[in-house]
């Protein structure tokens, strides 16, 4: 979490730092600072509150320089404050700004002390200006002293640091939390994602772990590894283009990405399939051998990418026959899992640099297992780099914090696994998943369609403080991200249930104050959750569900009904997860929240 941006040019850098905070709010926005030198001293401003209130400050009174860095926050240590947003200063010499977590900044900090340092936040950044400062007055240059100083450092970070010693120098660190290197005409930047940077550039150096870069006037980066040598790392030019950066026609990045979905399934089965046979390759020159001897598969992520295992789960056991374990990356992380023989170890993540599942997957390394295989939104992404495999979502990038686009194509990829997974055993090939899922683009488009009824039905929750999510069989992750999605963007509590585990406890809480949403696609589970639907209109409960227009539930006083077209059984829970995001959405308007940045959350939990 936390967003960092930093730019060494010939021009006055201040507009490409606060631009970029403004792409990098989604990671992380209680407050913002930015620092800039000019004319020999380093001069700040900071603000409580989103980069908005920075730009603010700023039009009152500029911050024009050559060098320059800049933080949009998300706090961990230390409260939003002005006083603990970055950059953090040493004794007007030096400036820093940091995304991660210094374990032992608390030994540090007692050290620094004694030795006469005065601290003026809580936050476990500040530790590093005044090792800097204090390492600049034994005459090491900047670079130097970053080096020696973040050998000290526990816990994960990326850093950006300038000082008044070496004007029109910038030196990033990265360990643990992503930074990448913009490589400009004549100019160089880092930032913690290539997007805050598009209106400069789209070239990129993605930084490994343990590197150290170095940025001068002229566009000079020098980068070292963490063996001390000066290394060479490859320029990608970024591929997605600069379109992602704005709302287009929307309201909200939510809403403009609930809506790109047709088009980004058909990017993610582009060349990964025909009407008749799935591509195995797609997951690399090794998958068909790989695959062959998988034998079971676990799956680790977190939040909605997690539901999307859960998914997996049963399109893996029922249509390749492969045992199946899901679990959250940060609980994994910490078990002492067993690992038969033959087993794949899966990572889901929309960002790549999701702590816990990066954890998870170093972990798992330590394992023995088959082979590991991400399946990302971001290439180039640490999660992506570290895995023996992966395949790309294709969704490009997710600005809301909500994730919607993403969840969808990972879903279309691990449906593609389970084909590959299926065909590499010898099994035969499902024709009829795969027509449905050329014909699926064009049905979400149809569901797309029903967006006024859906805000219509929206009406309903606005006041209320609970929702109850009912699924079963692969709708029960549905369900729980339906769930998630409500509270996440609405502050309603929403809790999910699969259906036939209602009686065991939750339909105590079923009146009629409490709304309960189903999901009822034409599937072999149906008949068991219409009676569970009855269990709740027998208590009153106000029922809305999501149904397929052949099932036969028709609307009636208690029960309000939404049709859905007819879809094959396995490509349901794509479908199904449209309305439940547009719900959620439209909740979220009439609450008047901040739908693309909800309060206390952050878009990249590079954190543990
Ligand atoms: C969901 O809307 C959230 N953005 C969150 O649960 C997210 O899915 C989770 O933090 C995992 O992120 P990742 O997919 O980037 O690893």
């Amino acid at each position: 979490m936390c967003g960092i941006v930093a730019a060494v040019a010939q021009r006055n850098v201040q507009g490409i730092l606060l631009e970029g905070l403004k792409r990098l709010e989604y990671r992380g926005y209680d407050s913002a600072g930015m620092t800039v030198l000019s004319s020999g001293a380093l001069t700040r401003h900071r603000a409580l509150g989103k980069v908005a209130a920075l730009e603010e400050r700023l039009a009152n009174e500029a911050l024009p320089g050559h060098c320059g860095i800049a933080h949009t926050r998300w706090a961990t240590h230390g409260k939003p404050s002005e006083a603990n947003a970055h950059p953090h200063h040493s004794r007007d010499s030096v400036a820093v700004v940091h995304n991660g977590i210094i374990e032992n900044y608390e030994q540090i900090k007692e050290m620094l002390q004694g030795s006469g340092y005065t601290f003026t936040s809580d936050t476990d950044t500040e530790v590093i200006a005044h090792l800097l400062a204090d390492k600049l007055t034994t005459g090491k240059t900047l670079f130097e002293a970053t080096q020696e100083i973040v050998s000290g450092l526990g816990g994960a970070y990326a850093l950006g640091v300038m000082s008044t010693h070496e004007p029109n120098v910038v030196v990033g660190a990265r360990q643990g939390s992503p930074l990448v290197v913009g490589v400009g005409i004549d100019e160089a930047f880092l930032a913690s994602d290539p997007l805050a940077l598009l209106q400069v550039t789209d070239r990129f150096i993605y930084l490994e772990e343990g590197d150290l870069v170095e940025l001068r006037e002229h566009g000079v980066i020098r980068i070292v590894d963490r063996q001390g040598n000066v290394v060479e790392r490859p320029v990608h030019t970024f591929e997605h283009g600069d379109g992602a950066a704005s709302k287009g026609e929307y309201r909200h990045y939510m809403l403009k990405e609930i809506f790109e979905q047709p088009k980004v399934i058909e990017a993610a089965l582009e060349g990964r399939m025909s009407a008749s046979s799935v591509l195995v390759e797609s997951f690399g020159p090794d998958a068909q051998a790989l695959f062959q001897k998988t034998r079971q598969v676990h799956i680790i992520a977190c939040g909605t990418s997690y539901h999307a295992g859960l998914v997996a789960r049963y399109w893996l056991e029922r249509y390749a026959g492969v045992p199946v374990q899901v679990e959250v990356a940060s609980e994994y992380r910490y078990r002492h899992p067993v690992v038969p023989e033959g087993t794949l170890f899966v990572t889901l993540s929309q960002s790549g640099e999701t702590a816990d599942t990066l954890a998870a997957l170093r972990f798992a390394k330590t394992l023995g297992y088959v082979g590991t295989l991400a399946i990302c939104n971001v290439p180039g992404s640490s999660l992506v780099r570290e895995s023996d495999m992966s395949l790309m979502t294709r969704a490009g990038p997710e600005i809301g914090v909500a994730s919607t686009k993403a969840f969808t194509t990972q879903l279309i990829a691990l449906l593609l696994l389970t084909l590959s997974v299926s065909k590499a055993k010898g099994q035969p090939e499902q024709p009829e998943i795969l027509a449905g899922l050329q014909a699926l683009p064009s049905l979400c488009q149809q569901v797309l369609g029903l967006d006024a009824q859906i805000e219509a039905l929206s009406q309903a929750f606005a006041e209320k403080h609970h929702a109850l999510f009912l699924g079963r069989g692969a709708h029960y992750p549905i369900a729980l991200e339906g769930a998630l999605k409500l509270k996440e963007i609405s502050y309603i509590h929403a809790e999910a249930y699969p259906a036939g585990e209602l009686k065991h406890g939750p339909l105590a809480l079923v009146d009629s104050e409490m709304p309960v949403i189903s999901v009822a696609p034409n599937d072999e589970l149906l008949e068991k959750l219409k009676s569970n639907l009855q269990e709740v209109r027998a208590r009153g409960g106000q029922l809305f569900v999501f149904a397929d227009r052949k099932v036969g539930i028709s609307a009636q006083e208690d029960i309000r009904v939404l049709e859905l077209p007819e879809v094959h059984e396995a490509l349901a829970p794509l479908l199904y997860t449209l309305p439940l995001q547009l719900l959620s959405y439209h909740v979220a308007v009439l609450k008047g929240t901040d739908v693309d940045q909800p309060r206390n959350l952050a878009k990249s939990v590079t954190v543990e």
